[in-house]
């Protein structure tokens, strides 16, 4: 019996030894008989107790040997296997076959333009401003001349959050002005583009977030002419060389006096008559100087300096720079309207 188990050891040695691994189906019956879980060598170690006592302890080395050796011809195997798989991948590279095209995304129409607004007027020495979007209720309307009560606050319907009323979220970033101007000493030159809110019924001409750029510039001696030549430069780097504007006189609670522009859009087809009303003229932004109470509000001597300030929303603005007719296309992130726009902006 002793003897046996001996003689079936070696044989399986043998065996072992002269397996040869040369793919993953031999590496498999391989792993099977020698090394896996109910492989052929583990019931063997139970033989030990019917080998005499003097040959116990050869047996048993020589058994851990085979098992040794068992794992190593499978590790060896299997390193040699996967570097021949690499090698067949590698030379089975087309290098002449074309790249697959890596396809770029685009930018949002609302960036092109935002982008394209913050370029012109960067030219004209202003500089980005941005602030919060939840805002209190100070920054947002007392200081831009709009008090409670004040019958203006009813042009902007506002969310104010639940846990204060103080807190709202801002209806435009005039915020960012009373903030800049709490904050820094004129000269001031910035414009503030970001998100607002307003609490309107969502339709194809308004939406209850929109975007808006507002301009600000205090300094001594500004005037209303200075505001004018400025808008004039921004339409026509914004809608054509040739572009005209006009000023319409308006009111806003923050601007004394106040004013909306208008560009000349003509009267060329059906659409044209739509958009304009008939007049061929469109409202592009609110516009006027700052009011003295205004600058009073944030500490500015309004004696000493005088500002000019703007407005403008931006779906506004992309709306008739792309011929688009509803707002709410901004905010549906459908690719096949997104990808239409390509800009270097
Ligand atoms: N804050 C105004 C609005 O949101 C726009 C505006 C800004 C008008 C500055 C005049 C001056 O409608």
């Amino acid at each position: 019996m002793s003897v046996n188990a001996f003689d079936k050891a070696k044989e399986l040695m043998e065996e072992i030894k002269n397996f040869k691994i040369n793919n993953e189906q031999e590496k498999e019956i391989f792993r099977k008989r020698f090394v896996g879980a109910k492989n052929i060598i583990k019931p063997l170690f139970g033989e030990i107790r019917n080998i005499a006592n003097e040959d116990k302890k050869a047996f048993g080395q020589y058994l851990n040997e085979m098992k040794q050796t068992a794992e190593k011809i499978f590790a060896e195997a299997s390193v040699k296997l996967e570097m021949i798989a690499d090698s067949n991948t590698t030379q089975n590279i087309d290098l002449t076959r074309s790249a697959e095209p890596i396809k770029l995304g685009t930018r949002h129409p609302i960036s092109i333009v935002n982008n394209k607004i913050i370029d012109i007027f960067t030219k004209l020495g202003f500089t980005v401003a941005e602030d919060r979007e939840i805002e209190d209720d100070w920054h947002n309307f007392t200081a831009m001349n709009t008090p409670e009560d004040h019958p203006a606050r009813d042009m902007q319907d506002t969310f104010y959050l639940k846990d204060s009323v103080e807190r709202l979220l801002r209806t435009h970033t005039s915020s960012v002005q009373s903030r800049l101007m709490t904050s820094t000493k004129p000269p001031i030159r910035i414009i503030a583009p970001g998100r607002v809110y307003r609490n309107e019924t969502i339709s194809a001409r308004s939406h209850a977030q929109f975007h808006q750029v507002e301009g600000l510039y205090i300094d001594e001696g500004v005037s209303f002419a200075d505001l004018k030549q400025t808008l004039l430069y921004f339409a026509q780097e914004m809608y054509g060389k040739n572009t005209k504007i006009r000023l319409r006189p308006s009111y806003f609670p923050f601007t004394e006096p106040s004013a909306e522009m208008d560009v000349y859009w003509g009267l060329n087809d059906e659409v044209d008559y739509r958009i304009t009303k008939g007049t061929g003229w469109l409202e592009i932004l609110g516009c006027g100087m700052v009011d003295p109470n205004v600058l009073d509000n944030c500490d500015i001597d309004p004696v000493k300096y005088t500002g000019f300030a703007f407005g403008m929303g931006i779906e506004r603005q992309a709306m008739l720079l792309h011929r688009i007719d509803d707002i709410r296309a901004f905010f549906e992130n459908d690719v096949r309207f997104l990808e239409q726009f390509k800009s270097v902006f």
